[in-house]
């Protein structure tokens, strides 16, 4: 595997040579651009926060220069590369994303630009300090909360970090369905299922645009594996796209309203997705009216007009891309020849004035401020411990009771911390990395570890606690032998640019099964990015899926192994058996030459994750939605009904057990058989609510469903059509779970793509 965006450390002598203290001066800055508050005028009517952003954007860009506009469409990386012989301007938060100039005499503040979706990141390139700021669970864990309203928290904590750290414009919102379960970046993202992902990463990106900055929802599209992530080709129908991965950056730009869509690196049916004609323009600027701008992804420019043709408004990580395509001397050209009209360049400008006004980054400028890590731990403490999902508890062994006597800890780093996963998403913990030298030395490693240690969690709970670090399977089943009780923490580490086997890394697999044998009585706590195989799972009574579980993981597995919080987690993700149940058992483009372009054929179309193992009939080791309780619920009373709103479902959620927890509700349809839908598979998640529930409270859950997942996409016609006929609808606890069952009748119903006819 090859990694382009290659990465280097450079010693602290070079680095403080190289940077001559503008590291610590940037940082200290406040904001270039003077607050609209104090040069609003007259002359300068689009600083009035009264008028409409649209309305500012078109006074601003009047007001500007030829020169002024091309500032606004070219992004500098934030940190200097040393193997580019890079220094970027000097207004740059150092270690950071990027920096788009701002326009000073206008009041437009220039665009600073951090990762992503866990927090406040620090490029590795970074010659200046790394910033330690709070992490919250990768993106998948917030998605198996199902709790929308978690993930708003999230996204307003860290968006206010990066507020508070200088930045106004966040590069989190991974939406990328996993249509790829061995892909390196499955971690940021929502998951496997349009509805679910689009409603999470959506609240997500509410959250951090409630700060008054620019989040950006990324990357499109059907940037589904890293390897060969530079040239490959998607192929993909588009009916198919638009009911899955298109879908899903389709409700979730409603539900969240970014103001900022980063194209993907990766070919779409042909062209690259930074200058595709019909992801751009077609799809998001015509269809879904996508009044926001476009930036590219750092490296995936490759042209001047053809690119902004197509609908790219931002060239946002230049120097990653062969040329500054975007720059003063090519744009200007491209301008001059006419090959770019100016028509163009002012639209580019407008949608980028329009995101700064809209978000409030202009009325409200950012800089640098005090943050209240106390507060944001406890925020991103409750997102993991909603994340955790119970996988496996034969037995009842989890909860552990408070007086349980002489645990082994075993494994996984436990005693100093939790993993995250690696690239450019990664935050670096604040009090510093406790398992400092492991993984890549160069991007996307090192592996960062959060000094949240679970063994001390644990210690606070329980007596006797010993610790083995796993390094030696004799010693560690020795100790298991000579324990009432065995905790095992394995982990994989998986990370941006890179693609990961569905094993444990480190023999783990074999630590497990001599651990298990030495001490039947085991929980295995899982950190990983997404589904790992488990060879050792009937020899094992309790499985934990915790995966990067951010600032204070520790506390939130001890929290829910010890049942103080109920586990809630459910999984937004199919775990597969075995390779071959996937579409692709052999991942594509593993021999291929760089920078060679090759397709990669997704052919199970829109039956992603849990649709292609309904289409199969393959039975996952776990399936999507699936998770469990310390209580147990009733679900009953399911109903269906057409209303003018659209489809109502209904059902009643009873908690039937003695403790406190949290049910989560799911709704699946499917067309009644003989009914021809051309559905790509028998069911989709078309709804689901998370109800926290006392002993013996029972609550109605209501859900109106989206049309657009009762119908099938008509590439032809240019939009959705639902066929009519009788549906089933599911009541379940997971896709594979069905507790109830009702028929519906649709009515057969047509409606344009463009959302004008919506
Ligand atoms: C990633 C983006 C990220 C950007 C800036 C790229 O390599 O694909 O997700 O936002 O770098 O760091």
């Amino acid at each position: 595997m090859r990694i382009v965006r290659l990465k280097k450390i450079i010693p602290p002598l070079l680095l403080a040579g190289l940077l001559g203290g503008a590291a610590t001066v940037a940082m200290a800055q406040g904001n270039a651009a003077a607050p609209a508050a104090t040069t609003a005028a007259q002359d300068q009517p689009w600083l009035n926060p009264a008028l409409a952003a649209e309305e500012r954007a078109a006074l601003a860009l009047a007001a500007m220069t030829q020169d002024e506009k091309k500032l606004l469409v070219f992004g500098h990386f934030g940190s200097a590369l040393k193997y580019k012989n890079y220094m970027p301007p000097k207004e740059v938060r150092m270690g950071s994303a990027g920096y788009v100039a701002g326009i000073a005499r206008l009041g437009i503040p220039p665009q600073y630009l951090t990762d992503a979706g866990v927090g406040v990141a620090t490029q590795r390139e970074s010659l200046a300090p790394y910033l330690e700021r709070t992490s919250l669970p990768a993106g998948i864990a917030t998605a198996a909360t199902w709790n929308p309203a978690l993930a708003e928290q999230g996204g307003a904590m860290i968006g206010r970090e990066a507020r508070a750290s200088g930045f106004n414009v966040m590069l989190a919102g991974g939406i990328n369905l996993v249509r790829e379960p061995r892909n390196g970046r499955n971690f940021e993202y929502g998951g496997e299922d349009p509805w679910l992902a689009a409603t999470m990463v959506a609240a997500q990106i509410k959250g951090i645009q409630s700060n008054q900055i620019i989040s950006t929802i990324k990357h499109f599209a059907l940037n589904a594996q890293e390897t060969g992530r530079f040239v490959l080709d998607a192929r993909i129908a588009e009916d198919q796209a638009r009911m899955s991965d298109l879908l899903a950056f389709e409700i979730a730009i409603e539900k969240g309203q970014p103001h900022s869509v980063m194209c993907a690196y990766n070919r779409y049916n042909g062209p690259y997705a930074c200058e595709s004609d019909f992801l751009l323009n077609q799809v998001l600027k015509k269809d879904w009216a996508y009044p926001g701008y476009v930036m590219s992804d750092w490296g995936a420019v490759h042209s001047t007009a053809p690119a902004a043709n197509a609908g790219l408004d931002q060239e946002s990580g230049y120097i990653f891309d062969k040329k500054p395509y975007f720059g003063p001397q090519l744009l200007g050209k491209a301008l001059k020849d006419g090959s770019i009209p100016q028509a163009r360049l002012d639209d580019m400008v407008r949608r980028i004035l329009r995101a700064l006004f809209a978000s409030g980054a202009v009325d409200n400028p950012v800089s640098v401020q005090p943050i209240d890590y106390g507060a944001h731990a406890l925020v991103t403490q409750a997102d993991a411990e909603e994340g955790i999902v119970l996988l496996k508890n034969d037995g009842n062994v989890l909860p552990l009771a408070a007086s349980a006597k002489r645990i082994a800890v075993i494994g996984g780093h436990a005693d100093k911390g939790v993993l995250s996963g690696g690239g450019s998403s990664t935050v670096f913990a604040r009090g510093g990395n406790p398992v400092p030298g492991l993984g890549p030395k160069d991007f996307p490693g090192p592996i960062v570890y959060h000094p949240s240690a679970p063994l001390e969690a644990i210690r606070r709970r329980s007596g006797d606690v010993r610790f083995d670090p796993g390094t030696d399977v004799a010693a560690a089943a020795k100790l298991a032998a000579e324990s009432d009780l065995v905790i095992l923490f394995a982990n994989q580490w998986t990370g941006e640019a890179l693609d990961f086997p569905l094993t444990l890394p480190d023999g783990q697999d074999a630590l497990i099964a001599a651990v298990a044998k030495a001490n039947p009585k085991i929980v295995v706590v899982l950190q990983s990015g997404g589904p790992v195989l488990m060879p050792w799972l009937a020899q094992v009574p309790a499985v934990l899926e915790a995966w990067y579980p951010g600032t204070r993981g520790g506390e939130a597995i001890a929290r829910v192994l010890y049942g103080e919080v109920d586990a809630t987690g459910r999984l937004p993700v199919t775990f597969p058996q075995s390779l071959d149940q996937l579409p692709r058992p052999v991942l594509d483009g593993t021999d291929q030459k760089p920078d060679v372009s090759f397709p990669v054929t997704y052919s199970e179309g829109a039956a992603v994750g849990y649709k292609w193992f309904d289409l199969k009939g393959h039975k996952p080791l776990f399936a999507f939605g699936h998770g469990l309780s310390y209580t147990s619920f009733a679900y009953e009373g399911l109903a269906a009904e057409m209303t003018t709103d659209g489809l109502k479902l209904r059902a009643r959620v009873t908690n039937k057990g003695s403790r406190h927890g949290s049910a989560v509700p799911q709704f699946y349809i499917g067309p009644a058989p003989g009914v021809t839908a051309g559905w790509e598979a028998p069911h989709r998640l078309v709804g689901f609510d998370k109800l926290a529930l006392a002993p013996g409270e029972s609550r109605q859950v209501e859900v109106t469903i989206d049309p657009r997942l009762l119908a099938t996409y008509d590439s032809t016609a240019k939009g959705w059509k639902i066929s009519g006929g009788t549906y089933q609808v599911q009541l379940a606890r997971s896709a594979v779970d069905f507790v109830q069952q009702a028929d519906v009748t649709l009515p057969a119903r047509q409606w344009p793509a463009a959302k004008q006819g919506k």
